[in-house]
């Protein structure tokens, strides 16, 4: 069995085209008592040793409270994200191409030796080289990958072993450095692209469901993500979150759409008023009537749906203010 590694120096992980990630705190993350909590919480159990699980529908923070997270560990952090087409190989590694050795042998002048031999290489891919040194591994939607492709986690986690396939043709076995963290994100089985995880796998980490973030975080995040006043972002969360009461989906519109709204209000120099048409046209769009299948006499009333939403929510309308430059 080959013991952990030391920690290389990250060009060198570059040079094989792994991103290997140094993370900084973004200046536009926004830190409530709500964010506070739920990463204390996730901190808790990486310091522990056990893997985090964020789980829950789109536009719930997931992604983000991974890359928080995993920035506070302070330590290198290598992304990996679900898809479908993987195999173990794309996570672990394996024998890419050949490496080409050629000894031109010229001793007597008027006799040339040519001798060549073609090696198969084998190159570390991103688990392999976080379980290696030790880093952060943060897997986004790893339930898009396909079970089977996962397996190779179960040791990993459990044991702290990575095995390793055969071809490599060294120890099938790689102990994991004990500073090798994993952070998941999935969404829930019913979305689309969305594998069932095997129960044991589940079993070895600690899933925190996540919901909507409270209104006070949403529109901290509305106002330092698009740029606008915070009494604008005030009322532009409150019509997202009545109109996310209203349909059959209670997931949609997100966060993403109050963002959305904010720039974009900002950008057309709209003013958050029910009588200014651009206004309620850039409602409209984002919030994405079919989101609510509310019907009447064959017709969806989402229109006027978003109208009603409007009035009720900013009676004191006024021009948006860009306070500073919007950020994506
Ligand atoms: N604490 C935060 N500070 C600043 N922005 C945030 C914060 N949490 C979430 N956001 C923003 O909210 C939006 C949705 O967050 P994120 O992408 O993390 O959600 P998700 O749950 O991963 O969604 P999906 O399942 O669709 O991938 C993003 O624009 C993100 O930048
Ligand atoms: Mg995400």
């Amino acid at each position: 069995m080959i013991a952990h590694a030391e920690m290389p120096e990250l060009e060198q992980i570059k040079n094989r085209n792994l991103t290997v990630l140094k993370l900084e705190q973004r200046p536009d993350f926004v830190e409530t008592q709500h964010v506070k909590k739920i990463a204390e919480r996730a901190v808790s159990y990486l310091k522990v040793g056990y893997p985090v699980h964020f789980s829950g529908p789109s536009g719930t923070g997931k992604t983000t409270f991974a890359m928080h997270v995993a920035q506070s560990l302070g330590r290198p952090v290598m992304l990996l994200h679900g898809d479908d087409e993987y195999g173990s190989s794309d996570l672990v590694g394996a024998d890419y191409g050949y490496r080409k050795s050629k000894v031109i042998d010229n001793y007597i002048s008027s006799v040339m030796k040519t001798e060549e031999n073609m090696m198969s290489q084998w190159v570390d891919n991103r688990l392999t080289t976080a379980c290696k040194y030790g880093f952060t591994l943060v897997y986004d939607e790893f339930t898009r990958s396909r079970p089977e492709a996962n397996n190779i986690l179960l040791t990993i986690l459990e044991e702290k072993l990575l095995e390793m396939p055969k071809a490599r043709g060294e120890e099938p076995y790689i102990q994991v450095h004990p500073g090798f963290r994993a952070i998941f994100t999935s969404n829930p089985e019913e979305y689309a692209g969305v594998h069932k995880s095997q129960d044991a796998l589940m079993d070895r980490m600690v899933s925190i469901k996540m919901g909507h973030l409270d209104r006070d975080t949403e529109i901290s995040i509305t106002e330092a993500k698009s740029g606008i006043s915070r009494k604008d972002a005030e009322v532009i969360v409150n019509i997202v979150r009545d109109f996310r009461q209203l349909g059959v989906d209670n997931h949609r519109p997100t966060i993403r759409a109050c963002i959305m709204i904010g720039k974009v209000t900002a950008y057309r120099k709209a003013c958050i008023r029910p009588d200014d048409p651009v206004f309620r046209e850039i409602c409209v769009d984002i919030l994405n009537t079919d989101t609510i299948k509310i019907m009447k006499g064959g017709k969806a009333l989402a229109n006027e749906q978003v109208y009603s939403v409007i009035e009720k929510h900013c009676r004191n309308g006024k021009k948006t203010t860009l306070l500073f430059g919007a950020s994506v």
